[in-house]
């Protein structure tokens, strides 16, 4: 028998990623009402209408209604944001600054109107500054707002050495810390196949490549879907951070964290290890980093910091 909460989650933008998310939350009953909003007319319409009929074969209770009016996002306890361009083949993540940066400006109004005590999970990028700006812009603590990046790389890192080592990718546990980006740290000493680590699998090389592979894992797939980004492995991502937030959980996720002070790091919006709860980031873990991985972090909040200064010159910030 499902028990479904009396909560409300609004996943904003109805493109592959928010359409993924708010199926995995309605096969998974995280809420009795599921808001999914667009810009398009009809389309987070037609896309609910879909799910609501698949309710009936499947047998999730969770309702979901799509809408062009942000008015109906109202009361929502927790808010995954995917709205903004994707990006195309050759283009880095920091390209989708201004456009995405203008649509996040727009959906933390909202936000900040319609329900002030939600939990904001950001999945837009460039992932680390978009949850900066969301932040900024609803002015809400920093443990409701915390971005999606380094569930999804880790769990990238985690086929790859699966698949490299030939285990089963569930006994897999990879751990990716900073920017979402080709400057993203990869934590091969925290890497396991059940409690082995993984230098004991795989040679050097392989253990190089697969880092390597995992800075490139989301431009693989757009170079792949030529018109696209990934989808299914973010809408995990984004669907679990909510799950463990709304559930009282207590995961400890890879998440795009405001620092302060954490790691030496202050001001910034960046992937570290956090405990997500009710309270949102109840915790951000700090583990030993060795020289390399020291240099990695501080490479990746430079690359942060550049684009943060490229949005203050944009007047966005
Ligand atoms: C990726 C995009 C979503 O890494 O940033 O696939």
């Amino acid at each position: 028998m499902s028990t479904i909460e009396q909560r409300k989650i609004t996943v904003v933008g109805a493109g592959f990623v928010g359409m993924t998310c708010a199926q995995r939350c309605a096969q998974r009953e995280l809420a009795a009402e599921i808001v999914l909003i667009d810009v398009l007319e009809g389309r987070a319409q037609g896309i609910a209408l879909d799910l609501c009929q698949a309710a009936a074969i499947d047998g999730f209770g969770s309702r979901v209604t799509g809408t062009n009016n942000p008015a109906d996002t109202a009361g929502s306890d927790l808010f995954i944001v995917t709205a903004g361009m994707p990006r195309k083949p050759g283009m880095s993540r920091s390209d989708l600054l201004e456009v995405n940066g203008r649509i996040m400006g727009e959906v933390a109004e909202y936000i900040r109107d319609f329900s002030p005590e939600a939990h904001v999970i950001v999945v837009s990028n460039p992932l680390d500054i978009m949850v900066f700006l969301m932040r900024a812009k609803t002015g809400f603590p920093s443990k409701r707002v915390v971005g999606m990046a380094g569930v999804l790389d880790s769990a990238r890192f985690s086929w790859f050495i699966a698949e490299a080592t030939g285990t089963s990718v569930i006994d897999v546990d990879a751990m990716v810390l900073g920017a979402h980006g080709d400057s993203m740290v990869p934590m091969e000493h925290f890497c396991t196949v059940n409690g082995v680590s993984v230098s004991n699998l795989v040679d050097r090389e392989r253990l190089d490549a697969m880092v390597e592979r995992t800075r490139k894992g989301g431009g693989e797939i757009v170079n792949l879907l030529k018109t696209g980004s990934a989808f299914y492995a973010p809408a995990s991502g984004a669907v679990a951070m909510a799950s463990s937030i709304l559930c009282d959980e207590k995961r400890l996720l890879p998440s795009a964290c405001y620092l302060n002070g954490e790691y030496g790091i202050e001001g910034v919006y960046t992937g570290v290890p956090a405990i997500l709860g009710k309270n949102g980031v109840e915790r951000i873990v700090e583990l030993p980093l060795d020289t390399e991985a020291r240099i990695g972090l501080q490479k990746t909040v430079g690359e942060i910091q550049k684009d943060l200064d490229a949005l203050r010159d944009l007047g966005l910030l």
